[in-house]
């Protein structure tokens, strides 16, 4: 008898064909052969590595570079509760992790320190991002910092997701910002694409609901890709026309 999360793994692969949301990051950097990626929030290191390894699937190492930053040693509890955030190890375990693709030839930056102070500065030297993911702090100050930066590091054809775009319920019981952060994003200048699968997860309050919301210039517009037989769902419209261009 299969568990009923198993059940809903299977039921997402066939419908949207990933077992659960983060099969996007992977699938948006293959599809896109995108090279340089800046995650924000980079926890224990397991999704940075399935992010460079897709972006090797179309690119020679020296060609692919990962940004991550993170409050690693800097974390305290205070602010990790302020930021409905889980710790994170130190940054020299995620470093060892992920040494395997330096010594590929893979540039490898870590950042420690909290991302609204870190990013602003970081900002000039690093150059257009073809792949952001915003997963660090929830709070919305921190969200909308970190939105405010990645926007600065777009090119045309970059795309940022967000994690953690959640249901009503689990916004009275956290601190959980993206969402308003997310739906204030100008939809002149911006395409906002809530993707699916959407995963649950059971709290002492009820269900967490947390999807991923892609963002693309508008004038990098294809309709979603949540699965196919779900193209399209929940898109903005898409329109030819393109205001950065
Ligand atoms: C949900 S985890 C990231 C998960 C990771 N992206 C993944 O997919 O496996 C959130 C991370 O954000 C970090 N974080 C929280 N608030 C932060 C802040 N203000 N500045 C920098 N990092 C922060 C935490 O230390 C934690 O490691």
């Amino acid at each position: 008898m299969l568990s009923t999360e198993r059940r809903r793994h299977l039921w997402n692969r066939i419908r949207y064909g990933m077992p659960e949301r983060y099969g996007h990051l992977a699938n948006e950097i293959i599809r896109n052969r995108f090279r340089t990626i800046l995650e924000i929030g980079v926890w224990d290191g397991e999704h940075a590595q399935l992010m460079i390894g897709a972006a090797l699937r179309n690119r020679p190492p020296d060609q692919v570079a990962y940004h991550g930053v993170d409050l690693f040693e800097a974390a305290d509890e205070a602010l990790l509760a302020r930021e409905v955030s889980k710790p994170p190890p130190p940054m020299e375990s995620v470093s060892q992790k992920l040494q395997r693709f330096r010594d590929l030839g893979v540039s490898i930056n870590l950042y420690q320190g909290n991302t609204t102070e870190l990013l602003p500065q970081l900002v000039p030297s690093l150059g257009v991002m073809d792949f952001m993911f915003i997963d660090g702090g929830h709070s919305y100050e921190t969200v909308s910092s970190d939105w405010n930066s990645a926007s600065r590091l777009m090119g045309s054809h970059s795309v940022v997701l967000f994690d953690d775009y959640v249901n009503p319920d689990a916004i009275a019981h956290g601190n959980y910002g993206v969402n308003m952060v997310v739906d204030r994003i100008d939809r002149s200048v911006y395409s906002v694409c809530h993707l699916r699968p959407t995963d649950l997860f059971e709290k002492e309050w009820g269900t967490l609901r947390i999807k991923l919301v892609k963002v693309t210039n508008r004038c990098h517009e294809r309709p979603c890709h949540g699965g196919w037989l779900s193209w399209g769902r929940g898109c903005s419209r898409i329109r030819r026309s393109c205001p950065n261009r």
